[in-house]
């Protein structure tokens, strides 16, 4: 457990219960894959965000617990989808659902958990968490189809780039601390206040997700490092080390994102870091970060808000 968790620890311990129980379907598979994902871990940066946010507003109800779990199920089934498509082997330290059990069951598995969020969602029953949460999920899609139309491309730009990782992470940021305001009642400026400080907490996290697939470990981080390459993503170390580098070092990189070459990565890890691609895209995260904790001069300050202060600063500072 992070240190920032503890301040919401009761409520953590009752999300993750209801994560386990909503799990629950009469097909074994799916029951099989979902607990596999789940018993596995990961950080639960999301619902966490939910807990952190109406606590912080000093929320009365249950609904909270609900809410973070609907985040937790749509980020599990991304993840489900995401190692599919990024033809991931290593996921939360284990063998990814996908090299596990194949692709059909992953994909399929990954409907469910979309599903059943949306089923908890209507249990939930309020129409503008609904709707943003419909939005969200769609952005997220739309943000991996324009992804993947980006990869083996190594003249996608900087905003372009920016424009993905908005949409395929930063988006579900937003949408739980934004959820979470709605579901206090928050008034329009602190819910405007909040939903940007989950979208510059989710840049800052993906931009350092995308160094870590360069300079990480892979025991720490729990996932490969060098997927990104292997796939052709054109991410911002990448296009820094680009831009910064003379004609043999711009023609290598062009070629590994054309080809996927992984079996280039030391040499490209040498250029990028060379060139300050990892320390640009590291400052980067670093900005966002600040930006987020800058929004929340909006909220009273608590040990909530002091926790999504230090939540922000371990979105940069990690190794996993
Ligand atoms: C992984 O998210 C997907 C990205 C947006 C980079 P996390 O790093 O939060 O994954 P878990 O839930 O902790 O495993
Ligand atoms: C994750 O991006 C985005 C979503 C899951 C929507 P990545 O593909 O970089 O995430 P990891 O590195 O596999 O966790
Ligand atoms: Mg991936
Ligand atoms: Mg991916
Ligand atoms: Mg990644």
């Amino acid at each position: 457990m992070l240190p920032f968790h503890k301040v919401v620890e009761n409520d953590f311990r009752d999300v993750n219960q209801l994560i386990i129980e909503q799990l629950h379907s009469n097909v074994d598979l799916v029951e099989n894959i979902g607990n596999y994902l789940v018993e596995a871990g990961g950080k639960r940066l999301r619902p966490l965000l939910v807990l952190l946010t109406t606590n912080a507003l000093g929320y009365d109800g249950r609904r909270h617990l609900e809410l973070a779990a609907v985040i937790e199920f749509i980020h599990t089934a991304t993840l489900l989808h995401d190692d599919v498509v990024d033809i991931s082997a290593l996921r939360r330290g284990r063998p990814t659902a996908n090299a596990k059990w194949g692709n059909a069951p992953s994909v399929l598995v990954g409907d469910f958990l979309y599903s059943r969020a949306f089923q908890m969602m209507v249990a939930i029953g309020n129409m503008e968490i609904m709707r943003n949460l419909a939005d969200t999920t769609n952005t997220i899609s739309e943000g991996e189809v324009q992804q993947l139309v980006n990869a083996r491309d190594p003249a996608v730009s900087e905003v372009a780039y920016l424009t993905v990782i908005h949409k395929k992470t930063a988006a579900l940021f937003e949408a739980a601390c934004e959820t979470a305001a709605i579901l206090c009642q928050s008034p329009a400026p602190q819910r405007a206040a909040l939903r940007r400080y989950g979208y510059h907490l989710g840049m800052a996290f993906q931009l350092v997700d995308d160094a870590l697939d360069y300079r990480g470990d892979a025991e720490a981080l729990g996932k490969n490092v060098g997927d990104d390459l292997a796939e052709g993503k054109p991410t911002l170390p990448l296009i820094y080390a680009m831009a910064k580098s003379s004609g043999e070092q711009v023609e290598l990189i062009a070629r590994a994102i054309r080809e996927g070459a992984v079996d280039e990565l030391a040499a490209i890890v040498e250029i990028v870091k060379n060139s300050g691609g990892l320390r640009y895209t590291e400052d980067c995260a670093k900005r966002e970060a600040a930006k987020a904790i800058d929004e929340l001069s909006q909220l009273p300050d608590t040990i909530y808000s002091r926790a999504m202060v230090d939540l922000a600063k371990f979105a940069t500072d990690r190794n996993y």
